[in-house]
């Protein structure tokens, strides 16, 4: 049976690559990117790495060839109206090539909202892909732990870890899931589930607080932000309003409690635990938190 990745030069992409050739050969595996020629290592394990962007829907008729069992990442693209496309041109390619199965990798709490693009395109392509006549799986995944961590250099740094408070949310790792991914891809039973891929806890902006400190061996203060300033934080690093907006409707359903949610699910589907944020922390954070305590 043969395995296809799109967006498989991305970071999750690479990792899903990486964790599906642990469980399957990887002959069996094809790589889909818009970079072939970024995969060469990948191509010298005898992954067949193929050409293919969800802007060109023609050539994913050629991409998704022969692929029984297909995972669609999604794209960062999130100029309004744009991603909704591509993933469904995506799907509608797998589709009219044969593809069997396709897996769309969503995010926890999709929904319908106009005035959040991020959520409103997952919940289109979550639908599109249902109303496919393919047989699907859906990986919601929580917010990724690695966005904690450059907030959490810092704090280690000023002793001071300034957040907007709200809801706990449950951070995952990334590379947890790809692994819950890629046991999706090469055990049967998955079709018509909607799995969530979250980390094992969840976690309020306080507690991150403490857990840096402690990992850091010092004490790190938890200081509280508006959103407005946290706005204005993104105003002055130059993002384009339309990503303002986008993120910091993003902040407002997390700080509501959109990734308040803990499953079994990265555990049942990779065979091995969530990492918790202490152990994320202590992983990386290492050298940062020694050159802090001198
Ligand atoms: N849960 C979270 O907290 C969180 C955080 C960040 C991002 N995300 C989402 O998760 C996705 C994967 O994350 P990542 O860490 O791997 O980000 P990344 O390294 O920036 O990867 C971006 C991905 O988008 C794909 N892509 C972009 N334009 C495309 C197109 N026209 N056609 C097909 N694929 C296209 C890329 O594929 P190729 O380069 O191989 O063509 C790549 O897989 C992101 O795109 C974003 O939607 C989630």
């Amino acid at each position: 049976m043969k395995i296809g990745i799109t967006g498989a030069g991305g970071q999750l992409g690479q990792a899903l690559v990486r964790y599906t050739m642990e469980r399957v050969s990887p002959a069996s595996v094809v790589a889909v990117t818009r970079h072939p020629d970024k995969l060469e290592e990948f191509s010298r394990q005898g992954v067949e790495v193929r050409a293919g962007d969800f802007n060109l829907p023609t050539g994913l008729l050629t991409a998704f060839q022969g692929i029984e069992r297909l995972v669609i990442i999604p794209t960062g693209d999130l100029q309004p109206g744009v991603r909704r496309i591509q993933h469904t041109a995506a799907i509608h390619a797998a589709a009219a090539s044969g593809v069997r199965h396709v897996m769309y990798i969503s995010t926890v709490g999709a929904r319908p909202d106009p005035n959040n693009e991020l959520l409103d395109s997952h919940f289109a392509t979550d639908q599109a892909l249902i109303n496919s006549g393919v047989a699907w799986t859906i990986l919601r995944m929580s917010i990724y732990m690695e966005t904690l961590l450059d907030p959490a250099k810092r704090a280690v740094s000023s002793g001071s870890y300034a957040a907007v408070p709200g809801a706990p949310a449950a951070y995952v790792v990334r590379n947890d899931i790809a692994a819950a991914a890629a046991g999706i891809l090469t055990t049967p039973g998955h079709e018509g589930i909607t799995y969530h891929a979250t980390g094992p806890v969840s976690i309020s902006q306080q507690e991150i607080a403490g857990a840096i400190g402690k990992t850091a061996g010092k004490p790190v203060a938890f200081t509280e932000i508006t959103a407005a300033q946290q706005r204005a934080g993104l105003e002055a690093a130059g993002l384009p309003p339309f990503l303002i907006g986008i993120f910091a409707g993003f902040q407002e359903a997390l700080r509501a409690g959109m990734f308040d949610l803990v499953t079994a699910d990265v555990a049942r589907l990779s065979g091995k635990p969530a990492q918790s944020p202490s152990a994320f922390f202590a992983r990386t954070l290492g050298s940062t938190a020694s050159t802090a305590r001198g």
